[in-house]
């Protein structure tokens, strides 16, 4: 899936930007990489300010880890959670040590754009008493046909998603956040994930994946006049969501896993025929350019139709799911080869809309029976989270839903 097309651009502050070319040595940087930082309070919008994470470009390195309450945790000790991850993130995004007991590997480095995402699972809520305020989004995803999902990789009560330009920094926080889980929770499971380095390329907005497709085009735009009402929840919620979640979003997640071994027998023209886009550039089978909208009704002059009934784009595009749409935030990622000799090596594919019905559900289930790309995937792990708008500046994350 997708990458961050039209992302607005991240927030690197002035201070930041100035730290940017000389360290305390005073010696120069070759980049601001390590000096740019986005704002932990997010950027206000429409509905409401989402957590950074969710529209900012996105970073090369990404973990994703979710946690299960402890048997005891109880919705306080849940707060006091909450509070101690917000403040130790707040530290860690403006480039400062966590708390005393910060190892370290971060400090030279800045920020490096880190952000961290939190949110929660649908189980969190009876285990802390607060069932009532359970969003009707956060009904279990369906079960797929061609899904084989890992329960122990999948679901969880909460979640954190964590991106940052630099390796050690996007660790470090990983770290600090499991540690201050304390006895609180524990991780459920986690997962890596990687893109291309920002700046590398003259076009640094839109990343390939693993299969060497460019990804992400045809992502809704922030400046789109529906983006809002397709991935952020309205104030003072909605049928599916209540005012708790408002401004927020929900995260789909899903690993899923490449079968690279068969998409490289493909010849370039059946890899391209399968997405309905050509490698070299993301330019759509039906002609122009990347950002050329795609013309699904166009034929060729052999009198084909130039995007074939099973191309990822036709089945996936909003037209084919009544307007259904997601923004795709992935990572891609890479965890050594399996016994079979094959890459376990795929996208942790991250969808954030207003209410998975009218997101990845319908998409997924178009996909399931007749997508041209599902024959070289394989689902292997599925969560879903509730990620609410971010903290008010002397507020933690999730606040209106846990005080
Ligand atoms: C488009 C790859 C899984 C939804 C695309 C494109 C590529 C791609 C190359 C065209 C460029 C673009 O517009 O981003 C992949 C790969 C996947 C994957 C490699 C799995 C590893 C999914 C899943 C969903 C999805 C699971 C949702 C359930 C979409 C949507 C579009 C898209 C909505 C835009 C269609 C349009 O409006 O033109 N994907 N995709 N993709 N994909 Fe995927």
């Amino acid at each position: 899936a997708a990458g961050a097309a039209g992302l607005v651009a991240g927030g690197a502050s002035a201070v930041a930007a100035d730290r940017a070319t000389r360290d305390d040595a005073g010696t120069t940087a070759l980049t601001s990489i390590g000096a740019s930082a986005v704002d932990f309070g997010g950027q206000a919008r429409a509905h409401g300010t989402p957590q950074a994470g969710i529209l900012d470009p996105h970073q090369v390195h990404g973990h994703l880890i979710a946690f299960d309450l402890a048997p005891r945790a109880d919705r306080k000790a849940a707060a006091a959670l909450l509070r101690r991850w917000t403040q130790a993130a707040r530290a860690l995004v403006e480039g400062r040590p966590a708390d005393r007991e910060d190892t370290g590997s971060a400090l030279d480095a800045g920020p490096a754009s880190l952000t961290v995402t939190m949110g929660f699972g649908r189980t969190f809520f009876g285990k802390v008493g607060l069932t009532k305020q359970l969003p009707q989004a956060l009904a279990p995803l369906p079960d797929f046909s061609s899904d084989v999902l890992d329960k122990a990789r999948s679901d969880g009560d909460l979640w954190l998603q964590i991106g940052a330009n630099d390796g050690l920094v996007a660790f470090n926080a990983l770290r600090v956040l499991q540690r201050v889980a304390g006895d609180t929770a524990r991780v459920r499971w986690q997962m890596t994930g990687f893109n291309r380095t920002p700046g590398a390329t003259g076009k640094p907005r839109t990343t390939r994946n693993l299969m060497g497709q460019i990804d992400g085009t045809n992502n809704p735009k922030p400046e789109e006049d529906d983006f809002d009402a397709r991935v952020f929840v309205p104030k003072g919620g909605d049928a599916s969501s209540p005012a708790w979640m408002a401004g927020g979003s929900y995260a789909v997640v899903r690993r899923i896993r490449m079968l690279l071994d068969t998409w490289d027998h493909l010849s370039l023209e059946q890899q391209e025929r399968v997405i309905g886009r050509r490698k070299s550039d993301g330019a759509p089978l039906s002609g122009g350019t990347e950002t050329t909208p795609v013309d699904l009704e166009k034929f060729t002059k052999d009198g084909s139709i130039a995007i074939r009934g099973d191309a990822h784009v036709r089945v996936a595009a909003p037209e084919s799911n009544q307007g259904a749409a997601m923004l795709r935030r992935p990572y891609s990622y890479h965890d050594g080869f399996r016994e079979d000799g094959q890459p376990d090596a795929g996208l942790l594919f991250i969808a954030w809309q207003a209410d998975p019905m009218r997101g990845f559900v319908p998409v997924q289930r178009k996909l399931d029976r007749g997508d041209g790309l599902s024959r070289f995937l394989r689902h292997e792990a599925s969560g879903l989270f509730a990620v609410p708008a971010a903290a008010k500046p002397d507020e933690y994350v999730g606040q209106p839903l846990l005080e």
